[in-house]
């Protein structure tokens, strides 16, 4: 039997590559010198997509030059650089990594809320500065304890951070755009919810759905001791309207591990002591990423020799008939 071609939409890594390659019969198309005479040629041929959020989108203009493609399979849980909706038209199949990350997200949210509540990395700053010498650092406005947080999205990633926050002393509502059957309060409405908190948790995944929900009305409802964490897209958050609340006092402060345009950070944030940033790190461990990498290329081999992927997204197909 051939081996099925799958094509690799940016450089993954080395185990990942060495694995696609072991198995199916790879493309790599930022290789290409000629991306069009390169899908001319071998597009037909080409039966699954490997690729991840920071390697290219998958685009209905790519997927058009492919017509025989059955399977995108994704490193991520998020795929809103997938276009779903192209692919569910064309019964291609998109598939996700959910699960494998779920407590090293959940563990940087919370590491990143409490280095933004307590000002872990501005008093470190000041430390190595030397500053300590001349009087200790300043205190931080609030304790963790004892906060409200709001969790934007509660999936499973939102779960494990909740569960975690309420270790910490927080107490834990909501927003989705349906209730759960969870121990949390919900809210049916964002700008409610985010009048009631101190904490708001940004889980919810990116994507023309989700674009600038978090927008200045809702920083203003969070208020002038609100602090934002972003664990999951910058999408999801209105940066201009970020920027000017934070410049304005209309919000404390602000934990992000994503931003609207990565790796491109707006030197406003940069230049604010007060908010900490990170880049893009919440599921940036060997192991979390090798499981996510593995499960990524089981969906692929799953496909072709059964039929059914493991870890189909709800938008396409969950199963099919593989060439
Ligand atoms: C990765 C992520 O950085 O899972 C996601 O949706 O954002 C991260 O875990 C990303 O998927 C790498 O491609």
């Amino acid at each position: 039997m051939s081996r099925p071609t799958v094509l690799m939409s940016g450089p993954l890594s080395e185990e990942v590559t060495t694995a696609c390659e072991a198995r199916f019969e790879l493309i790599r198309l930022w290789e290409a010198p000629d991306y069009e005479a390169l899908v001319a040629a071998r597009g037909p041929e080409v039966l699954g997509i490997a690729t991840g959020g920071h390697v290219g989108r998958v685009s209905a203009e790519l997927m058009e030059g492919l017509p025989n493609l059955q399977i995108v399979s994704n490193i991520g849980v998020g795929y809103d650089t997938v276009d779903v909706v192209e692919a569910a038209r064309r019964g291609v199949i998109v598939t996700n990594t959910p699960g494998v990350l779920d407590d090293e997200v959940a563990d940087s949210a919370l590491g990143l809320l409490l280095m933004t509540v307590r000002e872990l990395s501005q008093a470190e700053r000041y430390l190595r500065a030397g500053r300590w010498k001349g009087r200790p650092y300043r205190l931080t406005p609030n304790r963790l304890a004892g906060r409200r947080m709001g969790v934007l999205g509660l999936g499973r990633i939102g779960e494990s951070i909740a569960r975690r926050a309420q270790s910490f002393g927080v107490t834990v509502v909501y927003h989705n755009r349906r209730e759960k059957d969870v121990p949390y309060r919900y809210y049916p409405n964002l700008l409610e919810m985010a009048q009631d908190i101190d904490i708001l948790m940004v889980v919810a995944p990116g994507g023309a759905e989700t674009r600038h929900l978090v927008d200045a009305e809702v920083l203003r409802a969070l208020g002038p001791g609100g602090v934002l964490i972003n664990i999951a897209r910058g999408s999801v958050v209105d940066e201009p309207a970020l920027i000017a609340a934070l410049q304005s006092g209309v919000i404390r402060s602000a934990g992000l591990d994503v931003f609207e345009h990565e790796p491109e950070v707006p030197q406003a944030l940069i230049d604010m002591e007060h908010v900490v940033l990170l880049p893009h790190v919440g599921s940036a461990s060997v192991d979390t990423r090798r499981a996510m990498g593995q499960l990524m290329v089981d969906n692929l081999a799953t496909w072709f020799d059964t039929g059914r992927p493991l870890t189909p997204v709800a938008e396409t197909p969950e199963e099919g008939s593989p060439a």
